[in-house]
């Protein structure tokens, strides 16, 4: 570590501390580029007590892997000194229900269950088949943008692709789709931003019961089927282990992971994407001549694009304890940053560089450990679809230099612009 000597703050128990005058995630600087920020941290405060975020940041990337396994950490929010209280038996509702089954709720022996339970529905198998109907869907959305000489990618195409995907994979028919994607998804969406007030995220979560409403008697007609299918659906209603079977919370509460960790990172991917060989046309040159890179390209992007800010899943503190040196409190919040591990110069070489042909083994991307990415299959084959449709459609396609971002947004380098000129 070089100096901390100024990091260290001797009315914090010796601890490495920083404020927002060394980390603000929300200044544009920041937004537009994060790298010297990510190198300061890595150098000077690779673990280190943020002032006004109130939780200790990790940054390099032996140490966030570590910090992603290790069991001394919980992802209970009950284990977190500022936990809300938990909410009386009588006021539940199908949010709370469906929030208390799902995989970052449960005890990890239960999650161990629940993953084996579910593995079968992510295969590579169903996913192809999932891949076939989302291929229907991004060429009807790229159909409707066939004649224009602008676009932009954020509202036209890739908020649009997402939930739209979740909603397919899931067999939601067509009429019900707006009370899946705007109802359930875009609610579920808003009650989980910190950033909200609490009336604001109260309405989110009651605005999300008529989808859950929907998405339980979705899944009680599928079972009541006499031939289930092997559809995704299909695969976790059948799913079975020595006759343990997951109940309609589990599956709801599934589905619901899938919106909340499968919409916006998607969305961040398609966006990053566009950018990112645009930018690069040599690179993107060489992906559509060889695209048996296209997997490798993908978490290049996400690599390269730093689509996050900190995050993704917090972890508590059970106990006392000492972790890269630095001693952590019973009840404190511990946030993995991601994308500084994936700029981290001890581990990639050249982190600043787009390399699709990066050898990116060991890689964290999604994560590592027994919470690691279940939609991983999902987001190759979405990243594959897109890549190939938007270079089909707009082959000579250039950055206008137009794009906006959204500083405000609680933990994505969120661009809510990024136009386009398809010089079809
Ligand atoms: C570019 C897209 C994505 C990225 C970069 C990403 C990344 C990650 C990471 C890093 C984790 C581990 C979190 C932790 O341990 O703190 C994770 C977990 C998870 N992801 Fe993804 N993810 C993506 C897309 C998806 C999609 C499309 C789905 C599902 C449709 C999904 C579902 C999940 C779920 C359910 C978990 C929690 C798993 C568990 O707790 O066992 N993700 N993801």
């Amino acid at each position: 570590m070089a100096d901390t000597a100024t990091a260290i703050d001797p009315k914090a128990d010796g601890r490495c501390t920083l404020g927002f005058d060394v980390y603000n995630p929300f200044l544009p600087d920041f937004i537009h580029n994060p790298r010297p920020t990510w190198n300061r941290l890595l150098e000077e405060y690779p673990i280190a007590w943020h002032r006004e975020m109130g939780l200790w940041l990790v940054c390099p990337h032996d140490l966030a892997f570590e910090t992603l396994r290790t069991p001394k950490l919980s992802l209970l929010i009950s284990d977190w000194e500022n936990a809300p209280p938990p909410v009386p038996e009588d006021q539940k509702t199908d949010f709370h229900r469906a929030a208390e089954h799902s995989l970052l709720a449960v005890s990890p022996a239960q999650h161990v269950r629940q993953r084996k339970l579910t593995q079968p529905a992510f295969s590579r198998a169903v996913m192809d088949k999932i891949e076939l109907k989302i291929r229907d869907l991004f060429r009807e959305v790229f159909d409707e943008l066939a004649d224009r000489e602008e676009i932009d990618v954020v509202t036209d195409v890739a908020e649009r692709l997402p939930m739209m995907s979740i909603a397919r994979m899931v067999g939601v028919p067509r009429a019900e789709e707006a009370l899946f994607n705007e109802g359930l998804g875009y609610n579920l969406v808003r009650s989980t931003d910190p950033l909200r007030s609490e009336e604001d995220r109260e309405a989110a979560r009651q605005g999300t019961l008529p989808g859950y409403k929907f998405l339980r008697e979705h899944i009680a007609k599928r079972r009541a089927a006499k031939d289930v299918g092997d559809d995704f659906l299909g695969m976790l209603i059948k799913a079975e282990i020595d006759g343990d079977k997951l109940n309609d919370w589990e599956i709801t509460a599934l589905i619901t992971a899938l919106i909340t960790a499968g919409a916006d990172t998607v969305l961040d991917l398609y966006m990053g994407a566009v950018k990112t060989l645009l930018e690069h046309p040599d690179q993107y040159k060489l992906l559509l001549e060889r695209p048996e890179l296209m997997e490798n390209a993908v978490l290049e992007i996400l690599r390269y694009y730093i689509p996050g800010k900190v995050g993704p899943i917090p972890r508590f503190v059970i106990e006392d304890m000492e972790w890269g040196g630095q001693p952590l409190k019973k009840g404190e919040l511990v946030m993995v940053a991601l994308s500084a591990a994936w700029s981290d110069p001890k581990r990639w070489k050249n982190p600043e560089v787009f390399d699709i042909t990066r050898n990116q083994d060991g890689n964290i991307i999604f994560g590592a450990g027994a919470h690691f990415c279940i939609g991983l299959n999902l987001v190759k084959a979405q990243g594959k679809l897109f890549i190939e449709e938007f270079a089909r459609r707009f082959p000579k396609a250039e950055l206008t230099g137009e794009l906006e971002y959204d500083y405000a947004h609680f933990n994505a380098r969120r661009l809510k612009k990024l136009m386009v000129r398809t010089n079809i």
